[in-house]
């Protein structure tokens, strides 16, 4: 197993990262402080790990919930399903939290353990790629708005995470690439090597090498940690986290919650920022064309639906949390490796990209 820390002070927590740790109940029961329990789920993977995780939480007084499953069920109702739950079964303000999920679970429980009882303590289990890469790492919970991805949220850090490598097994191949593009995100962005390595392998990533996985979980883990501990609340260098998700949240929105996977938006979203960046002068062609190839390698698409024209993904990325002043902001590429601070951008370049780029 190998242990990363989050560096935030009263706030610092490890992220567990190994295969088997489903099976470890001092692991977690090290983070768990008192009697009471609820554990977060959905219907996909109720079946597969809520026994495993209850098993490790014998003597406890213990209580799940089990949510329907998908990205359009990210929403104020479904919390609200947990925080009945959570007052039905008169759990107090000392009660903890457990997220087993996608980063869809482990948004609305950590958004349910910030808000319940003004904040109650809560663990990351991600069963996923993307969320063992991305979305338990930092704090940032939430739900979705009709009009908004991600609209409605808090900053609520988790005591720690516990990445399980071995329930990727049960993942289908489409969550994994989608996994991917948060993975290759950090590449882009701030890890020239990790991109070099990424490209070399690639496909044993596909192929669910476990050292191959391992070591990019590891290493995606490290460089949110990292980004994290800089700038906790994203007043600065964090905002880099979301290149690509500026589109991508247009994408998610407008095409409806759950047609496109998110890593799926921000895959396109960063084909269409790194064409962005080489119209702004940063990129040169060849960059551009190991970024299209490197996400069509992982399985992606890299081509914006075209059901969403210029004037609609306008629109659309008008509701964005980089947004100042109702001025469109986005991070784009100085070069593979060096993602920029929020930077408005001339519209008509903006609209170039999104009526020329077509992959
Ligand atoms: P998800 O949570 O919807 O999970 C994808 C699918 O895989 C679901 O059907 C789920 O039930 C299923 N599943 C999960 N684990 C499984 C397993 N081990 N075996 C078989 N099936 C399994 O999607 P996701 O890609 O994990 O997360 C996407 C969400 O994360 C989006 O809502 C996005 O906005 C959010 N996100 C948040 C952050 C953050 O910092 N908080 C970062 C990135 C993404
Ligand atoms: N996924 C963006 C962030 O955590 O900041």
């Amino acid at each position: 197993m190998k242990t990363l820390q989050v560096d935030l002070g009263a706030r610092a927590y490890p992220i567990y990262i190994g295969s088997g740790l489903l099976d470890d109940s001092a692991l977690l029961r090290r983070h768990i402080q008192s009697q009471q329990v609820m554990v977060v789920t959905n219907t996909t993977i109720a079946p597969l790990y809520l026994d495993r995780v209850l098993n490790l939480l014998q003597g406890l007084h213990v209580e799940t919930v089990v949510l329907p499953d998908g990205e359009q069920y990210k929403t104020l109702d479904s919390v609200t399903r947990i925080f009945d739950h959570l007052l039905q079964k008169k759990f107090s303000r000392n009660a903890g939290l457990i997220a087993l999920g996608g980063g869809v679970i482990g948004d609305m429980g950590g958004f349910a353990a910030a808000c319940y009882q003004r904040g109650i303590s809560f663990i990351q289990i991600p069963t996923t790629l993307l969320a063992q890469v991305d979305s338990s790492v930092g704090g940032k919970t939430g739900v979705n708005h009709p009009l908004g991805k991600n609209m409605i949220g808090a900053f609520y850090q988790p005591q720690c995470v516990i990445a399980d490598m071995a329930v990727l097994a049960t993942l289908d191949d489409r969550q994994l690439s989608a996994g991917l593009a948060e993975v290759i995100k950090y590449g882009l962005i701030r890890d020239p090597d990790f991109f070099s390595w990424l490209e070399r392998h690639c496909n044993d990533l596909l192929q669910r090498d476990s050292q191959a996985l391992a070591y990019a979980v590891e290493r995606s883990c490290w460089n949110k940690a990292q980004v994290v501990a800089a700038d906790e609340m994203e007043t600065g260098v964090r905002a880099t986290l979301n290149l690509g998700h500026t589109f991508g949240h247009a994408i998610e929105t407008g095409m409806g919650y759950g047609s496109y996977l998110h890593g799926e938006a921000v895959a396109i979203g960063t084909c269409l920022a790194a064409d962005l960046s080489r119209r702004q002068g940063w990129l040169d062609a060849d960059a551009v064309s190991r970024i299209e190839r490197i996400f069509k390698a992982a399985r992606l698409p890299i081509v914006p639906p075209s059901q969403l024209d210029s004037k609609r993904f306008m629109e659309l990325m008008a509701v964005d949390k980089k947004n100042v002043d109702g001025l469109i902001r986005l991070i784009l590429l100085k070069s593979i490796g060096a993602a920029t601070l929020p930077v408005s951008v001339e519209k008509k370049l903006l609209e170039m990209t999104l009526s020329d780029y077509g992959g």
